[in-house]
């Protein structure tokens, strides 16, 4: 087992896709098997964003779920709840201290808030709460609280990671070296799975294919997906469909290579195609799907995981924290 430690976490904002998948949840399940990995469900970080605490709830259920059943192991990764944990909310705080304002000025999320405000005609602070602007102060506290090694994180999430690496340096400038000083990995291997409409599949353009929905769902939203207009008989370009480029993700190579002499021949409609790629992604996906429907119907047993998770978790935090508050307060 590699000695690095990898940490992630994942908002729980929306219903995973397979983009999520393809993306971010996959890679993280096969890293999982040979370095430790603590991966979190970050509900602390969805609060500036949803104010039900239902659906925080119901999305952190799913999000456990969702990685027990694709198989991460439960033994060798660590599966917590942010929440769970309250070393995080003081890190957070003492964090603060050495945290300059002026780079939470230049966070890109906090910066996109005030464009879209200006666009708006209204004022630049608008509806930005400080959950918001303090977003990347937590994410740092994620990150160091367990002597982080590496971050897979998308590429928007790189800048955050920077950050948390600037305060560790911030920090250890200060007070001595207190915190490993941590680094992203960016999931760009996988390349952006397209959705529906061919744009980037996500959650924000109403695009997506939900990851382990219903057989019937997922039969009708593959259905749906947007394909130009060229008849069975002719040639297509199988590098510009969004049903090759999903297929790709879940088929063997030899698979992927007739379904693409299947589009450049011509002879096979879009309807064939699309039923091939459902065939395809629910033979990957049932198993899961079952074993998730299972898990959602014994919340017990998530709940059973992530307090183990967050009992494993807690022993470092309760370290780290104890370190800083000696070095910051002589505590
Ligand atoms: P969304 O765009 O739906 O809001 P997030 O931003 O929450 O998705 O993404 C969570 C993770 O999933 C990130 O690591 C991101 O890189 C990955 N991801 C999201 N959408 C895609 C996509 N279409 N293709 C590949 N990876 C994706
Ligand atoms: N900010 C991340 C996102 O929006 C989620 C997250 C919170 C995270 N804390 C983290 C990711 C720590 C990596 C490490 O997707």
């Amino acid at each position: 087992m590699n000695k690095e430690i990898v940490l992630t976490g994942i908002k729980p904002t929306g219903t995973p896709h397979l983009g999520n998948y393809v993306g971010a949840l996959k890679p993280l399940i096969e890293q999982s098997r040979n370095h430790k990995t603590y991966i979190f469900i970050a509900d602390l970080h969805a609060l500036n964003i949803i104010k039900d605490p239902q659906e925080i709830k119901r999305h952190t259920y799913e999000i456990a779920a969702i990685m027990m059943s694709l198989g991460l192991d439960v033994n060798n990764s660590v599966l917590f709840k942010q929440s769970d944990i309250v070393q995080v909310y003081q890190l957070a705080t003492l964090l603060m201290n050495v945290t300059p304002k002026g780079l939470m000025n230049r966070a890109h999320s906090y910066k996109a808030a005030i464009d879209k405000n200006i666009a708006a005609g209204l004022d630049e602070d608008a509806g930005i709460n400080m959950g918001l602007y303090t977003y990347p102060i937590l994410m740092a506290a994620d990150i160091l609280l367990y002597d982080t090694d590496v971050v897979p994180v998308g590429a928007d999430q790189k800048q955050h990671v920077e950050f948390a690496r600037d305060i560790a340096g911030y920090f250890n400038h200060i007070y001595g070296k207190t915190f490993k000083l941590p680094e992203s990995i960016i999931g760009e291997s996988t390349g952006i799975i397209p959705g529906l409409d061919g744009r980037k599949m996500s959650k924000s353009y109403d695009n997506i294919i939900p990851l382990l929905a219903p057989e019937a769902e997922l039969k009708k939203k593959i259905m749906r997906i947007i394909t130009d207009s060229k008849l069975p008989e002719e040639s297509k370009d199988p590098d510009t469909s969004t049903i090759f480029q999903l297929y790709k993700h879940f088929a063997s190579d030899v698979e992927i290579e007739e379904f693409r002499q299947q589009f450049l021949s011509g002879g096979m409609g879009y309807g064939t195609a699309k039923t091939i790629l459902f065939d395809k992604i629910n033979s990957v996906l049932s198993k899961p799907r079952a074993e998730y429907e299972r898990l959602m119907m014994n919340p017990s047993e998530i709940d059973k995981v992530l307090e183990t998770g967050a009992q494993k978790a807690r022993i470092v935090a309760e370290k780290t924290l104890a370190r800083v508050m000696k070095v910051m307060l002589g505590k």
